[in-house]
């Protein structure tokens, strides 16, 4: 169960309530709201946040953070996934490192940052799931829990279980067992090696084949070539 829920009917965006409620939260807190004005994705994206999605922001204060800072959001990510596959959502899977697809159709995204406030760090870690909304024409590589299942969801119900399931990963980490969670992210990615994927480079696009996942990078292999790439220039539609 979240022990402290902040909850709101909208907000501009709960990550941002966040950082304006720094003073006072503390490790667990939970900032969730039915819709937000300025929902923020990564890379300055606007992230289209009706009501009926999921959206909230969960609060870790470690006492040190870890050298892998998307361990965080590899927790939550891992977290929602088999949450989703345990309310029947099977084909869901992580996207390095911060969405979350269901085969090729983005369902959600996850918004990690890092706060300095004095002495203390704080990581929030915003999560976007698209679950009983609508979605618009121009986000066609989208789709929604309610599409999939043909049915609505209870936000509350999938806020708790979202929640415990990240606490209780969240644990390895401050145990030092970081492994843990790394190798579950793995085997939560909708690709692995072998997959065949397309990188999005300035010269075009082409066809490679995934050799290996780090946590920063991937290597791809195209015409007996070997390449290190940054996640993000891999396309899977
Ligand atoms: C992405 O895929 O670009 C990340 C999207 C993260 C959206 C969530 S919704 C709750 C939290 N508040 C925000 O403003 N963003 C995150």
């Amino acid at each position: 169960m979240v022990e402290r829920l902040f909850s709101y009917d909208e907000v501009e965006s709960t990550n941002d309530i966040a950082k304006k409620m720094i003073n006072i939260l503390t490790n667990g807190d939970v900032v969730w709201t039915l819709k937000q004005k300025n929902g923020r994705g990564k890379g300055e994206r606007t992230w289209y946040s009706p009501e009926g999605g999921l959206w909230f922001s969960i609060i870790f204060k470690p006492l040190s953070i870890s050298q892998d800072p998307n361990i965080y959001t590899k927790v939550v990510s891992v977290a929602t996934v088999k949450i989703l596959k345990k309310i029947g959502i099977d084909k869901a899977g992580t996207k390095w490192p911060n969405d979350i697809y269901y085969e090729q159709k983005k369902l959600g995204g996850i918004l990690t940052e890092i706060l300095h406030h004095g002495n203390e760090k704080i990581v929030i870690v915003g999560v976007g799931l698209n679950v009983n909304n609508s979605l618009t024409e121009d986000l066609p590589d989208a789709i929604s829990l309610k599409e999939i299942a043909g049915k609505n969801f209870d936000l509350s119900h999938l806020l708790q279980m979202i929640y415990s399931e990240s606490m209780r990963l969240y644990n390895f980490v401050t145990q030092g067992h970081r492994n843990v969670i790394t190798n579950l992210w793995r085997n939560s990615l909708i690709i692995k090696r072998g997959s065949k994927v397309k990188l999005v480079g300035s010269g075009g696009d082409q066809i490679v084949t995934i050799v290996r996942i780090f946590s920063d990078s991937i290597v791809v292999e195209h015409n007996g070539i070997k390449e290190r790439v940054r996640p993000s220039e891999i396309s899977i539609s």
